[in-house]
């Protein structure tokens, strides 16, 4: 992965007549507004998810969003509509009105989720942008360090209905495959299909002339994957693909999540909302480690953490009063709120639950998942034969 574009110019001086043919650049204090869509379940990060939407968990020391609100306001963006559904009234509680970021933050909730192309309709009356202005829409569960003000150039350039993030990956089928022709206009939106025809895909940043986000029916259940952009392509309208291959990552499984903090904390993706000096490990206010326990990695110790002493924590997301014990190993693993590891236990490539207390010498690997509250007992669970 490359590292990120936060230094590079997002926002430039109008071009001056006739140099950039009809691209208008945007001026600096001109508004710009951004949908985030924070409505999904998070199912594939539970139990972490079932008291806290994904948007929010702690991700390099703080909410998650507050990467993106950070990069979003350094980007341009003033205002931001939050497309909340599950969980809603727990952004306004951590945002409040974005003023800490400099942006201004609305909060729209679906009664019922109304999927990604429902919850964009959902947020049109809060807008504030005229018919042909662009609106920048936000999947809430993405780090990136593209360049949003090129994806705006390209987008005001071509005149487009709207504009897509695209990314090459190796396991497209999991995403929404995106194939372009020679100009970079959008020829086909295949969304998890499992014979996608190129590794581009899309990275959940979308660029929108506000009459198109008006064009949505509302009131339903959409997808802007399944319904809006496959529409808009069979109609004809200009879809256009800004394929831009800086750091990108979905935080939507455990092992992606954990990879993000560590990229945070590690300085592979730079964000101004992350807090302390960039390193193998970053302990939060008042969590302590033994000066015999090894941190790295970019290992993250919540508020109130304990490391025991010997013990071992690498690549690993530990949220608020985690205690782990002596001589423990802990390795690409996210331990919720409060979980307490003993003693000898080797934990890798596992999600904890809050309060819950794995005893000392388990041993749990493999994606497994201990949920909120459960004890497992001393040597409960063991993946090999020692003692
Ligand atoms: N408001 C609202 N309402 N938001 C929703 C709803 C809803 O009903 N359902 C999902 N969202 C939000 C989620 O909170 C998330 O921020 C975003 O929409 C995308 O949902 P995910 O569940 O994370 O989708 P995905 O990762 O499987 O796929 C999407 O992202 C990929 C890139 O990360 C698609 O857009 C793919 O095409 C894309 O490649
Ligand atoms: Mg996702």
């Amino acid at each position: 992965m490359q590292s990120d574009a936060e230094n590079s110019p997002h926002v430039v001086p109008p071009a001056k007549p006739g140099l950039h043919g009809a691209v208008r650049r945007r001026q600096v204090d001109e508004p710009l507004e951004a949908i985030l869509l924070v409505g999904g379940q998070g199912t594939r990060l539970r139990p972490l998810t079932i008291g806290t939407p994904k948007p929010l968990l702690p991700t390099a020391g703080v909410p998650f969003l507050a990467h993106q609100l950070a990069k979003s306001a350094q980007a341009g963006i003033t205002r931001i509509v939050m497309a909340t559904a599950y969980r809603a009234e727990m952004f306004a509680d951590v945002f409040g009105d974005g003023s800490s970021f400099g942006l201004e933050i609305e909060y729209v909730q679906e009664t019922d989720p109304l999927g990604t192309g429902g919850g964009i309709r959902n947020t049109a009356a809060s807008l504030r942008s005229g018919p042909d202005d662009p609106v920048v829409v936000l999947n809430g569960d993405v780090l990136s360090g593209h360049d949003l003000g090129m994806q705006l150039d390209l987008h005001r350039k071509t005149d487009a209905a709207v504009t897509l993030h695209l990314v090459e990956v190796p396991d497209p089928a999991r995403f929404g495959c995106v194939p372009t022709d020679a100009g970079g206009r959008v020829t086909a939106f295949l969304e998890k299909t499992p014979t996608p025809v190129t590794s581009q895909i899309n990275a959940g940043c979308y660029v929108f002339t506000r009459r198109f986000i008006d064009a949505i029916p509302a009131g339903r259940v959409l997808s802007v994957e399944r319904d809006t952009f496959p529409g808009l392509i069979a109609a004809g309208q200009l879809v256009m693909g800004y394929l831009e291959s800086a750091y990108w990552l979905d935080v939507g499984t455990p092992e992606a999540f954990v990879r993000g903090s560590c990229d945070l904390v590690l300085g592979e993706l730079s964000s101004s909302a992350t807090p302390g000096q960039r390193g193998e490990a970053l302990l939060l206010s008042s969590a302590t480690a033994d000066p015999s326990a090894q941190l790295s990695g970019g290992t993250v110790v919540g508020p109130g953490g304990r490391i025991g002493a010997g013990a071992s924590v690498h690549g690993s997301v530990l949220f608020d009063g985690v205690t782990v014990g002596a001589r423990a190993t802990v390795t690409a693993s996210v331990l919720g709120t409060g979980s307490r590891i003993g003693d000898g236990a080797v934990l890798n490539g596992v999600v904890i639950g809050a309060g819950a207390e794995v005893g000392a010498g388990n041993e749990l690997r493999h994606g497994l998942r201990v949920w909120p509250g459960v004890r497992l007992d001393e040597t409960a669970i063991r993946f090999s034969t020692d003692a």
